[in-house]
């Protein structure tokens, strides 16, 4: 399978990803997650891109573009993958597709995790996340917590929040999603490849409603 997630910041893609790839033995590529560990190294692509990601607006296409062309091409992604944060507007949507296209596969399924606004500011801003590369565990202060505060329960990590969590950047990376990444869910509707599900229940219950709409088994 070849799925594609959509949703606002704090929709709870990351959480959904990470259990849905670890039911299904996928790989998940989160391009947030590739752009931080890309910061932490100090790479070219990291410089450049820490500058747009700390104001909440989009890295410039060519970097996200080279960085999923490499993954894509590798010979672990043969058995499928999940997409979470790429592509984020209709030039990388029609990039991705090209690419696809090369490697001879098709996004099977494109899950378009739908919540309020008001929700996604509290799950941003009591967001705590584990640095640890090989980790990234996510937790919320409310929602999630770890078993001992500000620790990572999987690696005993001190847990960090992310810079771009700051009220001010929280609103405009919604701004952005309104504006760049919310029409791709008409661009993939007219390919008929969307499922929307509910991303307002506990955790549990929405990955429930997300295997129901894979028709993954339970
Ligand atoms: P990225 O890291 O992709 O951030 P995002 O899309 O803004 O999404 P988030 O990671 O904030 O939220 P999420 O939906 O994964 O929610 P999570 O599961 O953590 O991108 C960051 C930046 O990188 C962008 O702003 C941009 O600058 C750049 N970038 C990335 N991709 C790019 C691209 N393709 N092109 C250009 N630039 C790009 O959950 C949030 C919180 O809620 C957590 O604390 C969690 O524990 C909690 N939670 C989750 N689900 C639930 C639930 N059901 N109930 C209660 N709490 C919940």
């Amino acid at each position: 399978m070849q799925i594609l997630f959509l949703g606002a910041p704090g929709a709870g893609k990351g959480t959904q990803c990470k259990r849905l790839a670890e039911k299904l033995a996928l790989p998940h590529l989160s391009s947030g997650d590739m752009l931080r560990e890309a910061v932490r190294q100090g790479t070219k692509a990291g410089v450049e891109a820490k500058s747009f990601m700390d104001k909440g607006m989009l890295v410039p296409d060519d970097v996200l573009i080279k960085m999923f062309k490499e993954f894509l091409s590798k010979p672990e992604m043969d058995k499928g993958f999940i997409l979470d944060g790429f592509p984020r507007n209709l030039a990388q949507a029609e990039s991705l597709s090209t690419l696809l296209t090369e490697l001879s596969k098709a996004l099977t399924v494109v899950i378009n995790l739908q919540t309020s606004d008001d929700l996604l500011v509290e799950r941003i801003t009591g967001r705590r996340v584990c640095p640890n590369k090989e980790c990234n565990a996510v937790y919320h202060v409310k929602f999630a917590p770890p078993a001992k505060e500000g620790v990572c329960d999987k690696c005993q990590t001190e847990l960090s929040h992310r810079s771009d969590d700051k009220p001010e950047v929280v609103k405009q990376r919604l701004a952005t999603y309104a504006e760049q990444t919310e029409p791709l869910i008409k661009y993939y509707g007219d390919q008929g490849l969307v499922k929307t599900v509910d991303g307002e229940g506990e955790p549990e219950a929405v990955f429930e409603s997300l295997i129901k709409a894979l028709k993954v088994p339970a």
